[in-house]
């Protein structure tokens, strides 16, 4: 089975068997990952380019670490030191690599909907990694591998994503991506950061972050994204670190085995404690180990479509 699209640009428009191809061809590649040989010749003689209109620390690293692991030549290219700061726009940027004879382009951006944008004009497979306020593909898998690892399934369990809902595209891709994989996804956060219509995705909204997380199996806090606030949207950090925040109260609440997720990086003490951060029930550095297992699947199975036409 091959993925329907040369891109990946979200999971709203994956099935749930193209999902499960990913996740499966992940966990073969963690075992690369941790057999202590990384190499594979998987993507040898293709190159990989990632390009960065935003901060990365996590999902950059691990596609340039997945690339290289699998043989791919890799590059980065990001607004600072790069001709997009001479102004030269998104789609020449893209079709400049792509003119490269570049195999897949990674992309974060600041705007929705920008490697959808970009994806037909270039024949490079796009990979998002993060649009704005849309979409996190690879986040969400690599978050669903993290669940289906501990709990061997997500059918059935009881997820709650709490904190900055409105400015998440990782609270958006995980609720497509658990909902197709049959998740109870419930949702928590200040009402002004609750997207309006989210409950059409199946996600069910909280009054609180106790309610979300009342016997819950997964708990995901979000990280509150400032930096996409026009004006305030909650009257000060105190106050939801208090109603918002995941503390060892909250963590109570949840069931015994519960998982405690966050994509990263933590604001410590306003999303959730470093208590509840540092604790056993913490799957935070597990999630990022994934990430590069995930991103390692991504780009094999885009290059394996390739291939095949
Ligand atoms: N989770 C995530 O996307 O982290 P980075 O911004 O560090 O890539």
């Amino acid at each position: 089975m091959n993925l329907k699209y040369k891109d990946l640009l979200g999971l709203r428009e994956l099935s749930e068997e193209e999902i499960m191809l990913i996740l499966d061809t992940a966990f073969v590649m963690k075992n690369v990952l941790v057999s202590g040989n990384k190499k594979t010749a998987h993507l040898q003689g293709k190159s990989v380019v990632t390009l960065f209109y935003e901060n990365s620390t996590r999902t950059r690293l691990s596609f340039e670490m997945a690339s290289k692991f699998m043989g791919a030549s890799s590059a980065n290219i990001s607004t600072t030191g790069s001709s997009v700061n001479k102004g030269e726009n998104l789609a020449d940027t893209a079709m400049t690599i792509d003119a490269m004879a570049t195999d897949i382009i990674v992309m974060r951006h600041p705007v929705s909907g920008a490697p959808h944008y970009i994806s037909d004009k270039v024949g490079a497979s796009v990979v998002n990694a993060g649009d704005g306020m849309n979409e996190h593909p690879t986040q969400a898998l690599l978050d669903m591998m993290t669940i289906i690892e501990n709990k061997k399934s997500l059918s059935g369990l009881k997820v709650a994503i709490v904190g900055d809902i409105y400015h998440s595209r990782v609270a958006r891709s995980n609720i497509w991506g658990m909902a197709k994989l049959g998740a109870d996804v419930y949702i928590a956060g200040p009402s002004t950061m609750i997207p309006v219509g989210i409950e059409m995705t199946g996600a069910k909204i909280c009054s609180n972050v106790q309610e979300a997380c009342e016997g819950a199996d997964i708990i995901m806090a979000l990280r509150l994204q400032t930096e996409r606030q026009k004006s305030s949207l909650f009257p000060s950090i105190q106050e939801y670190s208090r109603f918002f925040g995941v503390d060892d109260k909250v963590l109570s609440l949840a069931r015994n085995d519960v998982m405690v997720m966050h994509p990263g990086p933590c604001n410590h003490g306003v999303e959730m404690t470093t208590s509840v951060y540092e604790s056993d029930a913490s799957y935070i550095n597990e999630q990022v180990t994934n990430g590069v297992a995930i991103r390692m699947a991504v780009l094999y199975l885009l290059n394996s479509r390739r291939n095949a036409l």
